[in-house]
């Protein structure tokens, strides 16, 4: 049995529940793997602070230094959230040769070919499923299984609070302030709720997808963004008559080597497959060259899902680590995304 050493950065909603997963699932994982996830250090801001989850107090710290020295931790998981420190200690951490995982899409998409380089450049694995989709896994299907195919259009619902917050006030009528609320009591809200109302957590999931899906880096400040912010239970209402649903989209399209990227809210068709995506779940609708249509679905936000993807990148990076294999580049290339005007768009 393998044992391969965890620093994790951040003990909130995702890093509680990766310590329930381990904790219940660990014993299963390791007669099935071969391998023993063992969480060495945790950083938190406040040791003291009442958490849901049982952890020795002598595991807490507040000091990263620990963690980068521990020559016994192999990967460093990084769930703080946030652009720094996040970005500074994700980087530290590779140069220094350890694995990072990550569930951090604001640093992903805002210094995605930094991060990606610094890896690269020591060898060493960089994982981020949970970044995008929490639960379903949208980054290995566009990474792996449906890397073959020109991506034509990818059509999703990539924020679990905002469809929250749309299916709350679509079906029962609750103001936006309420069903904000509760989407933030259930840990489903960035720690600024901000990002999620605002189209901008969207925005840094599809820069991520659009990354993965067309070769080179798509920084979020590209993606066209509107949120939901304006909209009034009055257009909801209005909606619902003419049969369709409020969602926030993201909608990625390739044509001709040139890229379209846009979130904003969108009246969907009540037949429309997204249509039936409610609460925090996400769905991905994607069209592709070869396979045609593709649709992933299941829960985007919540710790438990998340920690679900987050434990799975921890198992695929342990067992590079097992092999004594070199993970492969995250981008096959280094030029940027030619992005398609928004005018041109419109104009269609
Ligand atoms: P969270 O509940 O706010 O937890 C953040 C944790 O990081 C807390 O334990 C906090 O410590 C710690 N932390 C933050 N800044 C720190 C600093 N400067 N030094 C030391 N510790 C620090 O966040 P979360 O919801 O778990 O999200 C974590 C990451 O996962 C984010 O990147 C988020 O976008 C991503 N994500 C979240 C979800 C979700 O459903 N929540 C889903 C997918 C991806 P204290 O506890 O001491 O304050
Ligand atoms: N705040 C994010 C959401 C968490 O609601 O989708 C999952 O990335």
């Amino acid at each position: 049995m393998q044992e391969i050493g965890i620093g994790l950065l951040g003990l909130g909603t995702v890093g509680s529940g990766l310590v329930r997963l381990l904790e219940k699932n660990g014993e299963f994982l390791a007669r099935k793997t071969g391998i023993r996830l063992r969480l060495r250090r945790i950083l938190v801001r406040d040791p003291e602070k009442p958490r849901g989850v049982s952890v020795s107090r002598k595991l807490l710290t507040t000091d990263f230094e620990e963690i980068l020295s521990d020559p016994g931790i192999q990967i460093v998981c990084e769930l703080m959230g946030g652009l720094e420190p996040a970005r500074t200690y994700i980087l530290r951490a590779l140069k220094a040769g350890k694995y990072v995982v990550t569930a951090n899409k604001a640093v992903l998409s805002t210094y995605g070919p930094e991060v990606f380089a610094a890896a690269e450049a020591r060898g060493v694995g960089l994982f981020f499923e949970a970044a995008v989709g929490g639960g379903v896994p949208i980054v290995k299907a566009l990474r792996e299984s449906l890397s073959a195919n020109r991506i034509r259009r990818l059509t999703a619902i990539v924020n679990g609070t905002c469809n929250y917050i749309l299916t709350r006030m679509t079906e029962e009528g609750l103001p936006f302030s309420e069903a904000l609320r509760e989407a933030q009591a259930r840990g489903f809200a960035e720690a600024d709720p901000q990002l999620d109302v605002s189209g901008a957590d969207s925005a840094h999931k599809l820069a991520i997808l659009a990354t993965l899906a067309y070769g080179g880096f798509l920084p979020a400040e590209k993606v066209y963004t509107e949120g939901i912010e304006t909209l009034e239970p009055l257009d909801i209402q209005f909606a619902r008559e003419l049969g369709l649903v409020p969602k926030l989209l993201a909608i990625g399209r390739e044509e001709d080597g040139r890229v379209e990227v846009r979130v904003h809210p969108t009246l969907v068709p009540e037949t429309h497959v997204l249509a039936s995506v409610r609460e925090a779940y996400n769905g991905f609708l994607l069209e592709g060259d070869f396979v045609g249509s593709v649709l992933l679905y299941g829960l985007g936000a919540g710790g438990e899902p998340t920690a679900s993807a987050v434990a799975a990148d921890l198992l695929d990076a342990a067992r590079f680590l097992q092999a004594g294999a070199r993970p492969g580049p995250i981008l096959f290339r280094d030029r940027p995304l030619e992005i398609k005007p928004l005018a041109e768009v419109e104009s269609r």
